[in-house]
């Protein structure tokens, strides 16, 4: 990928998210100078916002090695237990979707975080037994979109939890501008800041649209990024001025038109736009959210005011006893 380039590779070069590099300073400077393995860390938040990279960051700054997979890879107990038996004293062990682990591998994973401990049935039949091995002492790290995905005994494992937030445009701006210098792209302040504005929040996304931007401006323009190359190139993108892309205006559009605002069930949802259901609970619904365009309640999903207005949609009656 070739976004691993421009991937900062130690806590210092990571910006935004001042809590967790807070945090995972103290928790690995702590480590480090015990000569201990990393407490186990569970990372959850939306796609994009930085969870592999931090899984990295932690290997690199306590030299260590990483080795990594992801939930739904691991089809048996003994695909895990491969990965186990090949760690070295201190490694990170690297589970991306780790709330998608088949129960049978999950079993495996409780000793393992626990004890250090590899309990693993061997043969079948009369002749079946248990083995126990002994593991070196390693970190896991666990990637998941949501904390609540994970059972409670997986979860109660983890001595560290840190929750990815979205970044705001002042940090998106930061990352846009050091990655264009990595691309050794002309890139102004100003343009950094459009391509920020309209990133969800979201690095991945900075970055993917600073490459189209970059794309545009070679095409169009003389090669030089600035806010008025960026707009031109986003609105060709349809991204709008929120950063909402298609999909982000369909379901809100559908909220709005065809369950005149909710409250609507989220397979409903769902159904009507074509995504899956899961798509709009990890991916669509928490910027939405995060930024005041739909709210959740028991009964269902519902497009706030903002929704309306952002969209230029008459405001329907319930809106007017409320303010
Ligand atoms: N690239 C992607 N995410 C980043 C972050 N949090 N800091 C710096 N560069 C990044």
């Amino acid at each position: 990928r070739q976004d691993r380039a421009i991937r900062p590779r130690m806590l210092a070069d990571y910006i935004g998210q001042p809590i967790v590099r807070e945090q995972m300073e103290i928790f690995i400077g702590a480590a480090r100078a015990r000569g201990e393995a990393l407490d186990h860390t569970l990372v959850f938040g939306p796609p994009g916002l930085g969870k592999t990279t931090l899984a990295n960051i932690i290997a690199e700054e306590m030299g260590v090695q990483i080795k990594s997979t992801s939930g739904p890879v691991m089809e048996k107990a003994g695909d895990l237990a491969a990965m186990l038996t090949n760690l070295e004293e201190g490694d990170v062990l690297f589970i991306d979707e780790i709330h998608r682990l088949n129960p049978a591998v999950e079993e495996v994973l409780y000793p393992a975080m626990e004890d250090y401990q590899l309990d693993i049935m061997v043969g079948e039949g009369p002749s079946a037994r248990s083995i126990k091995i002994d593991l070196p002492a390693f970190t896991l790290v666990g990637a998941t979109t949501r904390a609540g995905l994970l059972t409670s005994p997986l979860r109660d494992r983890f001595g560290i939890v840190q929750r990815l937030e979205f970044y705001n445009v002042d940090d998106l701006s930061h990352i846009v501008a050091r990655s264009g210098r990595l691309m050794e792209l002309e890139l102004d302040n100003a343009g950094a800041r459009e391509i920020a504005r309209r990133a969800r929040g979201t690095p991945r996304i900075a970055n993917r649209l600073l490459r189209r931007v970059r794309d545009y401006a070679q095409v169009k323009g003389t090669g030089i990024v600035d806010q008025d190359i960026a707009n031109a190139a986003l609105n060709m993108l349809n991204v709008d001025a929120q950063g909402f892309d298609h999909m982000d205006r369909r379901l809100l559009l559908t909220l709005m038109e065809k369950y005149d605002g909710g409250p609507a069930g989220v397979d409903s949802l769902a159904a009507s736009i074509g995504e899956e259901r899961d798509t709009i609970e990890d991916v669509l619904e928490p910027y939405l959210m995060q930024q005041g365009y739909i709210t959740r309640t028991p009964r269902g999903r519902i497009a706030t005011k903002l929704a309306y207005l952002h969209f230029g949609l008459d405001l329907p009656s319930r809106f007017n006893s409320e303010s």
